[in-house]
C-alpha cells in the first residue's frame, strides 16, 4: 500500500542526531512537505540554524508544534520523554500519531503519561539511516492499528528497511541492529589491520574489508540463503579460508559475537526499567 503524507502534518519533536536524518531524508524523498512539517530542538539557536537548513519551520515550544500535527514524532533523549509528554498531556487527540525513536522507552509509559488513548509507535532506527542503509524495528502500542504501522514502515523505509515487531523484542532488537553497526565496525577495523599486517596499505585495506563486509550482507539479504551456505560456498577443501575459519572458532567469534549482543539486549532492559 502507497502512503502519502504529504497532505499531513507532521512534528518533529526532538530534532537532534536521528531526529534530523529522518527529517532530511522525509523531506528530501517528498514523503513530507515542508510547508506541513514543524520541528522543535531545545536551544533557539540550533532552532534557527535547523530552519536555514531545511527549509521549514523550527522552535521549541512543543506545545505549539504537536497540537495540530497528524504525526508526532518524538526524537528527545530517552530521559526527556516523561517531560515532553508531560506538556502534551490533555492537549492531544486519538486522532493523532506518536512515532517514539527513543531507545528503551516502552510504548506504555507514553500511553500512561497521556489522558486519551493516542496511537502510540515505538521505532527503534540505527545510524546507517543516515546514507538510507537503516534497518528500522517497529513495535505498537497497545492503540495503535494497522493504518498507524504503515504510516511508520512508509516514514522508515525512506532510509532503509523496516520489519515490524512484537513491543517485547524490542531489547533484543536494541543488541543486535540498534548496537550492531559498532560491532560491524570493529569487524571492518579489525579484517583491515590484518591487511596492513599482511603488507597492505591502510587505505586499501580498509576499503577491501568495508566492501567484503557490505558484499556479504547484500549477498544474505539478496539471495535469502542461510549465512552457514554462503560461507560453504567460499570454502574450498583444503583451502585458504578454511584455514582462516579456524582461527575464528579458536578465537571464539561466534561466541564473543552473540555475548555482545546478549549483554546490550539486557542493559537495553535495564535502561527500560530505569524510565518506567
Ligand atoms: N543516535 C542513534 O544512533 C539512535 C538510534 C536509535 C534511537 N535513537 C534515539 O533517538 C533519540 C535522540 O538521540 P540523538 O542521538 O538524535 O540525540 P541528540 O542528537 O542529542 O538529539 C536530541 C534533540 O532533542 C532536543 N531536545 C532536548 N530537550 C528537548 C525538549 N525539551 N524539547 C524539544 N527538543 C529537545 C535537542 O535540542 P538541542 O539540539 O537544541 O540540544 C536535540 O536536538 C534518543 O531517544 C535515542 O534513544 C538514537
Amino acid at each position: 500500500m502507497v502512503v502519502s503524507l504529504s497532505d499531513k502534518k507532521v512534528a518533529v519533536l526532538g530534532a537532534g542526531k536521528m531526529g534530523g536524518i529522518l527529517l532530511q531524508a522525509l523531506l528530501k524523498d517528498g514523503l513530507l512537505s515542508a510547508e506541513r512539517t514543524t520541528a522543535t530542538v531545545a536551544h533557539e539557536e540550533r532552532a534557527r540554524g535547523l530552519a536555514a537548513k531545511l527549509g521549514i519551520k523550527v522552535g521549541t515550544d512543543n506545545l505549539q508544534a504537536a497540537n495540530k500535527a497528524d504525526v508526532i514524532l518524538i526524537g528527545v533523549k530517552p530521559q526527556v520523554v516523561g517531560e515532553v509528554m508531560a506538556e502534551l498531556r490533555g492537549h492531544l487527540s486519538p486522532a493523532q500519531l506518536i512515532i517514539s525513536v527513543a531507545a528503551s522507552v516502552p510504548n506504555s509509559l507514553i500511553e500512561k503519561t497521556l489522558d486519551v488513548p493516542v496511537p502510540v509507535i515505538r521505532a527503534m532506527p540505527n545510524t546507517p539511516s543516515l546514507l538510507g542503509a537503516g534497518m528500522t524495528a517497529l513495535a505498537k502500542g497497545k492503540y495503535a492499528e494497522a493504518c498507524h504501522v504503515e504510516t511508520a514502515t512508509a516514514m522508515f523505509n525512506v532510509v532503509g528497511r523496516t520489519v515490524v515487531v512484537d513491543e517485547k523484542h524490542m531489547d533484543a532488537v536494541t543488541g543486535l541492529s540498534a548496537s550492531g553497526p559498532a560491532y560491524i565496525y570493529i569487524i571492518i577495523e579489525s579484517l583491515a589491520e590484518a591487511g596492513v599486517k599482511v603488507g597492505l596499505p591502510r587505505d586499501i585495506a580498509t576499503l577491501l574489508a568495508a566492501q567484503t563486509t557490505m558484499g556479504a550482507a547484500r549477498v544474505v539479504l539478496e539471495t535469502g540463503d542461510h549465512p552457514a551456505l554462503l560461507k560453504d560456498a567460499v570454502t574450498t577443501p583444503a583451502g585458504c579460508t578454511v584455514d582462516g575459519i579456524m582461527e575464528l572458532e579458536e578465537g571464539k567469534l561466534r561466541v564473543t559475537l552473540i555475548k555482545a549482543v546478549v549483554k546490550a539486549a539486557q542493559r537495553a532492559k535495564e535502561l527500560a526499567f530505569a524510565g518506567q
